[in-house]
């Protein structure tokens, strides 16, 4: 069978790093394109993606890709379309279009056509809360259809039900970690934790534990799901033990028992220790210096700015008073506000479009 064109969606920004831990995890080919990465391969690829990338928000495969001009060309081409070697007969499907520059560009006929096809050829019906949706693409006349494979987007672990104000994403977290050099080696703290998504993102990639153990996956619901070879690579990275530990604390003292909640639901609260208190008086931890990973309360109105120009500013005295030898990564909108840290920034700034604004992630070296 000829490999399928798969397509591993990212935070912009953050192809680079999602290349990088594509490759790690086997996925040849693996190469770095806007908006993701792209490789060829056969559907266990596609269940390893789903299952092991951390960085990925999902993955879409690419089941056909056709030239249309007319509506009822598009009919036809449906109608003769395999769809059985994709979808179950008798199940049900979402759909998704954009149309761009071509002459079939009627999404309410397209719809129409399209789902007419699937049910006379297949039996599949359309509803919108199906867990699998196919991607209907249009652009310069050529169709192309793709699958999600993987249904709610997979910064959904599924243990993070409790969420703070601001809450990072999983994904952007694990990205950001491997960014500053993060490789499930060293200690982590995070002094302004919220729901503890850094230090809970570090606990497993320290524990080996695949991001994708407590969810369920589009996939799954595909004629071309195999169950048995799907367990057989769940088995194949196995968790393994650590003696390292991670730190999150905030002064917001919900934040911290909620982010200890995550932890535990995740299973790694044996190895981390949430503390309630405010930046200026978090303490360095035993052990060898490892990585400050914080994203402060940032952007907003301008009334805010003193307060937060006076947050950073005891961001920054804490860790040049206190973290020697540890290198501090730092989430914000505001190149002003990572300046009043007085850190030693090095100039590789990555910025990336982040709830609608722009925002940048600042690195140091070892602290002096
Ligand atoms: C943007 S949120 C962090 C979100 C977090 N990364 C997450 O994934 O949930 C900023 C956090 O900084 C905390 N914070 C604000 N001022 C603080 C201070 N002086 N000391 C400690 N934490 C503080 C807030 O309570 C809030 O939880």
């Amino acid at each position: 069978m000829k490999p399928l064109n798969i397509f591993l969606a990212t935070a912009p920004g953050f192809e680079d790093m999602l290349e990088a831990e594509a490759r790690d995890l086997g996925l040849t080919g693996a190469s770095a394109v806007a908006g993701g990465v792209t490789f060829a391969g056969h559907w266990p690829a596609i269940w390893r993606a789903n299952y092991y990338l951390r960085g990925a928000t999902r993955v879409l495969v690419q089941i056909g890709k056709f030239r249309v001009f007319h509506l009822d060309e598009l009919e036809r081409l449906a109608m003769e379309f395999p769809w059985d070697t994709t979808f179950k007969p008798d199940s049900e499907i979402g759909l998704d279009f954009t149309t761009k520059s071509s002459k079939v560009n009627n999404i309410s006929a397209i719809s129409q056509r399209l789902a007419k096809a699937l049910r006379a050829t297949v039996g599949v019906s359309v509803d919108e809360k199906a867990p699998v949706t196919l991607r209907v693409r249009i652009d310069n006349n050529v169709c192309m259809l793709s699958v999600d494979t993987s249904g709610d987007p997979l910064h959904i672990r599924g243990h993070k039900q409790f969420v703070g104000k601001a809450p990072m994403r999983e994904s952007l977290a694990a990205l950001m970690l491997r960014k500053c050099g993060y490789d499930g080696s060293e200690l982590v703290v995070d002094p302004m934790c919220g729901s503890g998504t850094f230090p809970i993102e570090a606990a497993e990639i320290a524990r080996n534990l695949a991001p994708g153990r407590s969810r369920d996956f589009a996939f799954q619901h595909l004629a071309t799901f195999q169950p048995d070879r799907f367990a057989a690579i769940k088995e194949d990275r196995p968790a393994r033990d650590t003696d390292l530990h991670f730190y999150g604390s905030d002064r917001d003292a919900g934040g911290v028992k909620g982010a200890g909640e995550n932890a535990a639901r995740a299973g790694v609260d044996d190895i981390i220790t949430f503390a309630h208190h405010a930046i200026s008086d978090l303490q360095r931890p035993a052990g060898k210096p490892g990585l400050v990973m914080v994203n402060p309360p940032y952007g907003g109105r301008i009334g805010n700015k003193k307060q937060l120009f006076a947050l950073y500013g005891a961001l920054g005295k804490t860790l040049r008073g206190g973290f020697s030898g540890w290198r501090v990564g730092l989430v914000t909108s505001e190149s002003g506000l990572a300046k009043v840290t007085e850190l030693p920034w090095q100039k590789n700034r990555l910025t990336f479009p982040h709830g609608g604004m722009r925002v940048t992630l600042s690195q140091t070296g070892p602290l002096p």
